[in-house]
């Protein structure tokens, strides 16, 4: 069984699709401990929901930045922590905590990287036209969305949509491949190799999509 940290900021809908993954009994997980650096974090309620422990850590109430994250690092570690799992946490995470989980800590992003890293990347999406975007689980590092990529999903993009229509569409994606990463995680299938993250038993498919759909 596989300890699983998460970090959250805001609604934690990823945050829930983990919860329902495990207890669907299709991920051999177990969530140890949720950090928020929001109490207003609507995270909060599904970790009360489903009885999971919490810890609410003040990001101002340290003196610098890589104190709140050697916190949440000792925090984990106290918990056996073997995992950590960004699901809309707002922040970018600091040396302490990547040193502490190198290659341990995920993190999913609403595009396909490296295009549109960052704030906004639905918007991003929309605002440049491009006619497919998705979604990507990557390993964190150092930088902003450049970790090794693990899984990425395709979602067709409509010149009529709204930045809201794409988050929505990709969303629900979102919800598929982040607990998808962490069970191939928690089965040993991940290796990661300077950028490129091997997977043992991987198969490809050469399945392809056109959007516009060809007539
Ligand atoms: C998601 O769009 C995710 O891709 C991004 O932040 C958002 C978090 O949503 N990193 P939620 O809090 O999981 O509902």
């Amino acid at each position: 069984m596989l300890n699983i940290g998460v970090l959250a900021s805001g609604r934690g809908s990823n945050f829930q699709s983990i919860i329902d993954e495990i207890e669907a009994g299709r991920l051999n997980a177990s969530i140890k401990l949720l950090v928020v650096d929001n109490p207003d974090a609507y995270a909060i309620e599904r970790a009360r929901k489903h009885s999971i422990e919490y810890l609410y850590l003040n990001p101002k109430g340290f003196s610098t930045k890589d104190d709140f994250f050697i916190k949440i690092a000792e925090e984990l570690k106290a918990r056996n922590v073997e995992l950590v799992i960004l699901a809309g946490f707002m922040r970018i995470v600091r040396k302490p905590l990547i040193d502490s989980f190198r290659n341990r800590i995920m993190n999913i992003h609403p595009a396909l990287l490296p295009s549109f890293p960052g704030l906004h990347g639905q918007k991003q999406t929309a605002d440049y036209g491009v006619r497919i975007s998705g979604c990507t689980v990557h390993f964190v590092d150092e930088g902003m969305d450049t970790g090794p990529v693990i899984i990425q999903a395709a979602v067709p993009v409509s010149p009529d949509d709204t930045e809201d229509m794409l988050a929505a569409r990709i969303l629900k994606i979102e919800h598929k491949i982040f607990p998808e990463a962490i069970r191939l995680y928690s089965e040993g299938r991940l290796k990661v190799e300077g950028r490129i993250v091997k997977i043992s038993g991987y198969e490809l498919k050469e399945n392809f999509i056109v959007n516009p759909p060809l007539r």
